[in-house]
């Protein structure tokens, strides 16, 4: 959905701009991964727009694979704690990893996820993070080899990000009235 939603405060990044973006990291990743035996991983559910989009912006043969992990609720979250809910169905011994994730805040999925992945063997092992939320003062569990665009410290939904589920079908990133979550 194009048009702004009544719930959203502000668009911070349009569809044109995100189409832009899209184009810029597909073409890093296609310079960077020639010759190799690409595999995206993309992580459920927030990730998914953005892999449809990244996938089709990298002119290389590649293959796609869907991992889904839940942390135990918001506290549990920030100790770090994530459990796989889906695990992927592909082996990627000795297979060039990369993650696709829509967006990097503590950074401890992505910590945990890496870890996880290392464990079973690939030959590298990246990430694409749509957003980086790099607040200063607050450091990140980790390095995200591909960033689209640094945030704001702000609640950002659209293009696959959600509150409460909803407004992943948005086209566009905004932030959302602090009314509609307080
Ligand atoms: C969100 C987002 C990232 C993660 C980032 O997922 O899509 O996966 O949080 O947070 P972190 O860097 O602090 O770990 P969420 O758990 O909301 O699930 P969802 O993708 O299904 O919305
Ligand atoms: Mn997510
Ligand atoms: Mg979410």
């Amino acid at each position: 959905l194009s048009t702004m939603h009544p719930d959203v405060e502000t668009i911070l990044f349009s569809e044109e701009d995100i189409a832009q973006i899209v184009q810029r990291l597909g073409a890093e990743i296609t310079r960077d991964y020639q010759g190799k035996d690409l595999v995206l991983i993309a992580v459920l559910r927030g990730a998914v727009v953005f892999m449809g989009d990244l996938m089709r912006a990298i002119d290389l043969p590649l293959a796609i694979d869907f991992m889904a992990v839940s942390s135990y609720g918001s506290n549990a979250k920030s100790s770090g704690i994530v459990r796989i809910v889906k695990d992927l169905d592909m082996d990627i011994k000795g297979r060039d990893v990369l993650i696709v994730e829509d967006i990097l805040d503590s950074g401890l999925t992505l910590k945990y996820l890496m870890k996880n992945l290392s464990s079973r063997k690939p030959a590298s092992l990246e990430v694409a993070a749509f957003l980086w939320k790099d607040v200063e003062g607050k450091q990140a569990a980790i390095d995200p080899k591909y960033v689209g665009a640094h945030c704001p410290d702000e609640f950002v939904v659209g293009y696959g990000l959600d509150f409460a589920e909803r407004y992943r079908n948005l086209s566009y990133v905004g932030i959302l009235k602090p009314e509609v979550y307080s």
